[in-house]
């Protein structure tokens, strides 16, 4: 944290949230709350909520939460300190100074000095198109087929031949060897500092606010490599970025398309396709994926028509299916890319092939079917025999049966016959098997042993929005009672005691009241679960204090997004009934004994000496007879 909390809590509790999402998100006031479609995934009805009462916004879609800040820091991709200072400006209150370290200072200015310099360079390389120097570069996109308007819509450029030109032109300006070293845009050794593009067309990189953080330059003719990009910086990381996404995202159509290249996002965007997007140079990575996700739900693939776009496919698939994005795969036959595609066949032969994509699973299978000749009878079972198989990863029987119908469509298998081999295949490998491979099939792993893309680098964490929602994910297996471990049973509980502990703090934010209800039974110790544990004491401190205002408590999780998501789902659950209720207060009770009986459960466990033992066992039989009124 750069600034001192009470700074930091002045600026919040001065800043209304719902003023600041209504000038983002078209909110309807509903009950106490308001709601609007959620600016962080694609959807048709609103299930984004925003609490004047609790300060916070939370959605029930997709479980993205916080308060007024993180919701700038989402939306506007801003730092803590970025988004801390609008809203400060906006609220009249002036930022202490000083009061950042010098560190996290120095940090926070590179970064904006580094913006600086790629804007400067972006427009430097553009301005060179139309010198005599860059007239070659100009005449090569303009002889690819791009327009004067698209060049200047994504800021094309020129970097010429000249060695150092750029590097002058920024020393000009006044910035240091150590931040233009930091921009990514130089070589540096002991012979000198040398400009790292040359003689190459220049595309810059744009985030989602529209600020360049990097840029990809393509060789004039055979050199190698063909496109050369920033390396990673303090602003650039080509696994959190997608080419075309600062335009694609306000694209009207519900879906996304997937591309690799540059030229191909260019080309489809002129061709009216405003909705393609490209990752840089790299593998498509869970990061990319979760991004994708704010804006759609539903993505075709519309990679090289070569093997090497094939395995990308294959690849990119399981990730997208994990964050929740349903894909299909455009058939790019005859040509190569969507570039030489749209040049040779045009936009409605393109948008004729959108309409035809194959689903993602058939996809899959069509793959699959040509590691096979099917006119060898035992290589046709195998085949069926894997067919089967990855049919099993659906764990849904519905679903699985949707595909068995289109898989003997497509593939001209009889359905009964199809249906039965896969009901005996699932016999045979028994159930833990199908979970295990539907649980590789969400996690991605299958694909990776499938078609490892070399220094594609790892998924990473990513997609963590779904762990704070309170959704059960987990997929139900075939068949009941598959093997189940001591260690499972052990998690189970485990997870229901966290559960419960989830539930009653709840309950507490919800209803105040309920203090009272719990006073000499419940205490911050009984919430064993380590984040709730921490959660429960700002809660009972704060009621001790007056009043629990959820959004300040976040406040204190703001420099870990996996806790501030959990924290977030947690103060911004709703309850179904009040306690009016019987039932109602009934699962309350249970819900106090629950917790007050693995605390004292796992007190026991770990029980000094005789002396507590005892004290613990009385607790325990008093619990038996607990008794809370509601009059
Ligand atoms: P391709 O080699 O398929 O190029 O690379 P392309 O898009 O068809 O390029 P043109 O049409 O010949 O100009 C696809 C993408 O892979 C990345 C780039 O992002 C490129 O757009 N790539 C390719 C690199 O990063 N480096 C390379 O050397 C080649
Ligand atoms: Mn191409």
């Amino acid at each position: 944290m750069y600034y001192p909390d009470d700074v930091v809590e002045e600026v919040r509790s001065r800043s209304d949230i719902v003023d600041i999402v209504s000038g983002y998100v078209k909110l309807q006031k509903k009950g106490s709350s308001y709601f609007g479609l959620c600016p962080f995934h694609h959807e048709k009805s609103p299930s984004f909520s925003v609490s004047p009462n609790k300060q916070m916004y939370y959605c029930f879609g997709c479980g993205a939460g916080g308060n007024v800040i993180t919701f700038l820091m989402e939306y506007e991709n801003y730092s803590f300190p970025e988004a801390l200072k609008v809203l400060a400006d906006r609220a009249g209150i002036t930022l202490p100074q000083q009061e950042m370290s010098k560190e996290a200072k120095a940090q926070a200015d590179l970064r904006t000095t580094l913006l600086e310099i790629n804007k400067l360079a972006a427009n430097y390389f553009h301005y060179q198109l139309k010198q005599p120097h860059g007239r070659v570069g100009y005449e090569y996109l303009t002889g690819r087929g791009l327009s004067d308007d698209t060049i200047r819509h994504f800021g094309l450029g020129f970097a010429n031949k000249t060695s150092d030109d750029l590097y002058r032109y920024l020393k000009g300006k006044g910035y240091s060897d150590r931040i233009l070293k930091e921009s990514g845009l130089f070589t540096i050794s002991e012979k000198g500092t040398w400009d790292k593009f040359w003689n190459r067309v220049m595309f810059p990189i744009l985030d989602t606010n529209n600020r360049v953080i990097g840029f990809g330059g393509r060789v004039m003719g055979d050199g190698e490599p063909k496109y050369l990009n920033s390396p990673e910086t303090k602003l650039f990381d080509k696994s959190r970025n997608l080419y075309g996404l600062s335009f694609a995202k306000s694209s009207r159509e519900k879906y996304f398309l997937i591309c690799e290249g540059y030229m191909d996002v260019i080309a489809m965007h002129q061709a009216g396709f405003t909705n393609a997007v490209a990752s840089l140079g790299t593998a498509f990575t869970t990061q990319h994926a979760s991004l994708l996700k704010r804006y759609t739900n539903q993505v075709i693939l519309t990679y090289d028509s070569d093997g090497a776009g094939v395995k990308a496919a294959l690849r990119a698939i399981p990730i997208l299916k994990e964050v929740g994005i349903s894909c299909k795969v455009l058939n790019m036959k005859p040509h190569k890319d969507p570039d030489e595609f749209i040049k040779n066949l045009g936009a409605d032969a393109f948008r004729q092939r959108i309409a035809e994509a194959k689903n993602s699973f058939l996809f899959e299978i069509e793959v699959l079917k040509q590691g096979y000749d099917l006119n060898d009878p035992e290589q046709k079972t195998d085949f069926y025999t894997e067919v089967a198989k990855k049919l099993l990863e659906f764990p849904d029987a519905l679903e699985r049966d949707n595909y068995i119908q289109a898989v003997s469509r497509e593939q001209f298998i009889n359905y009964q016959d199809l249906k039965q081999l896969v009901s005996r295949t699932a016999a045979r490998l028994g159930p833990a098997w199908a979970e295990s491979r539907q649980r590789a099939e969400r996690y991605g792993s299958y694909a990776d042993s499938v078609a490892r893309t070399p220094g594609s680098g790892g998924a990473g964490a990513g997609g963590s929005r779904d762990g704070a929602s309170y959704g059960s994910r987990s997929g139900l297996p075939l068949a009941e009672g598959g093997m189940r471990g001591p260690g499972q049973r052990r998690r189970e509980k485990d997870d229901g005691a966290k559960q419960s502990q989830r539930l009653l703090l709840t309950w507490l934010i919800e209803e105040p009241r309920l203090f009272e209800k719990i006073r000499g039974i419940i205490s911050p110790d009984d919430f064993k679960d380590g984040l709730y544990h921490e959660v429960a004491e700002m809660v009972f401190e704060a009621h001790e204090a007056g009043t629990v205002e959820p959004a300040a408590i976040l406040n204190h999780f703001i420099n870990d997004e996996a806790q501030y998501r959990e924290v977030a789902a947690l103060f911004s659950a709703s309850l179904k009934e009040s306690l009016e209720n019987e039932q109602q207060k009934k699962a309350f009770v249970e819900t106090v004994i629950k917790v007050r009986k693995h605390s004292l459960d796992e007190a026991s466990r770990t029980a000094a000496d005789i002396g507590r033992l005892q004290e613990i066992i009385k607790a325990q039989s008093a619990l038996k007879t607990l008794h809370i009124s509601f009059d």
